[in-house]
């Protein structure tokens, strides 16, 4: 595992960095793992992105006080189930603490043993590849084993509330004043 040092020496608002980057929507992730008692684990991240084509790569972070991803790490292998907008339940759900997120939520069983979420817009089942501590978070670097396509919109975050993706007519607004 590697660390990231930082000096500590500048003086950012944790507040105002959450308002900035509130500001900038993200998709909404269910990272999910089945334990060796076949018990599904798992949480959501807006922070998952493809990282590298060649090798095929992802990256997320996660909190350092997350409860799940010891779990998930020890396993090795996650699916990370991209949520559509049908899925706001399965966030609220799988963003909880405690033991009893999966209550009422459907998955199957990946080839690596992970679980996919019935409904999500797509399914990446992945290797935990390597790890960095980065402050209070954890870098986490997958390696794609399968990448399976599903269907509907993805759900969107935003300053604290979820929406859909509206695409503007083609061609696009100029942005010149009138
Ligand atoms: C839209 C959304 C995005 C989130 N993004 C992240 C994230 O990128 N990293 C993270 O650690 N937690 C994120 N969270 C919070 C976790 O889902 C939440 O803390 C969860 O309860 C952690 O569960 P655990 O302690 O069982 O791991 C997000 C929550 C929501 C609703």
């Amino acid at each position: 595992m590697s660390v990231i040092v930082t000096s500590d020496s500048q003086d950012i608002d944790p507040a105002l960095q959450r308002q900035v980057f509130g500001a900038l929507p993200t998709g909404v992730t269910a990272i999910t793992g089945l334990t060796s008692e076949g018990t599904p684990r798992g949480f959501v991240v807006g922070t998952f992105q493809s990282l590298s084509l060649d090798p095929p790569l992802v990256t997320f972070c996660v909190d350092k006080s997350s409860s799940t991803w010891p779990t998930l790490r020890s396993l090795g292998r996650f699916t990370a189930n991209i949520l559509s907008t049908e899925q706001l339940p399965v966030c609220r759900a799988l963003s909880r603490k405690g033991d009893e997120k999966f209550q009422g939520v459907e998955y199957e069983e990946s080839p690596i043993g992970t679980p996919r979420i019935a409904g999500a817009t797509a399914w990446i089942d992945c290797e935990v590849l390597s790890e960095v501590v980065a402050g209070d978070h954890y870098m986490i670097v997958g390696a794609i084993e399968e990448l399976v396509p599903g269907e509907g919109e993805a759900l969107m975050f935003r300053g604290g509330k979820f929406g859909e993706f509206t695409l503007w007519p083609t061609p696009a607004p100029t942005g010149e004043a009138k």
